[in-house]
């Protein structure tokens, strides 16, 4: 049972770091045999969420995935890592990052494919936008993701402005 007061602390970034793993099977794959990128951000949004939902311990949504890249393909096969945290808490909102990894055990090789920020927010059953404790940094490299990420929220905010403007 939660109690109230402990849902208000704030929780270091270790509390919500989480890692999946899938292997590549022909159903996640194009014609070709390399994995389907629709398939890979399924993947992405799930591992953000597991972060996001360990860190507030509500539900959440996701609000926005900032831009994706795809620097290698991956096959049918290959095991698939992602790992993923919470970097920044603003208020209702958090960004999340995703490292993608991908493993080919039979050449015992591991590479970088793809990086993802992910903005959930918290709601209650109604749908109502919850307060997300703080989060705190504590490694130097954490300190980096959670500078950053203040950073991209004003990107965000600045980008989303001008998307609305221009429908206007
Ligand atoms: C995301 C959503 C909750 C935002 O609600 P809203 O009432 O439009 O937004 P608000 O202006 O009240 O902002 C609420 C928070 O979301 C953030 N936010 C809103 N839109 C955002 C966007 N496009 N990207 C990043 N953050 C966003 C705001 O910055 C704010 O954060 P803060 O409380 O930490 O400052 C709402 O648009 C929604 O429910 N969208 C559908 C979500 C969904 O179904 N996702 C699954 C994919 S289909």
């Amino acid at each position: 049972m939660k109690d109230s007061e402990d849902l208000k602390m704030p929780r270091p970034v270790r509390d919500s770091q989480s890692e999946m793993a899938e292997i590549v099977l022909p159903n996640d794959a194009n014609p070709l045999g390399a994995l389907l990128g629709g398939r890979l951000m399924h993947w992405i949004d799930l591992a953000g969420a597991m972060a996001a939902h360990r860190h507030s311990r509500q539900y959440v949504v996701t609000a926005s995935i900032d831009h994706l890249d795809f620097w290698v393909p991956v096959h049918i096969g290959d095991l698939v890592i992602l790992r993923s945290s919470v970097n920044r808490v603003f208020h209702t909102s958090m960004e999340v990052g995703v490292k993608v990894w991908v493993e080919n055990y039979l050449l015992d090789n591991c590479q970088h494919v793809s990086s993802a920020y992910l903005t959930f927010v918290a709601v209650d059953a109604g749908g109502r936008h919850l307060p997300v404790p703080a989060v705190v940094p504590e490694s130097e490299e954490q300190q980096r993701r959670y500078e950053d990420a203040g950073r991209r929220r004003e990107n965000r905010r600045a980008e989303l402005e001008r998307r609305r403007n221009n429908l206007r």
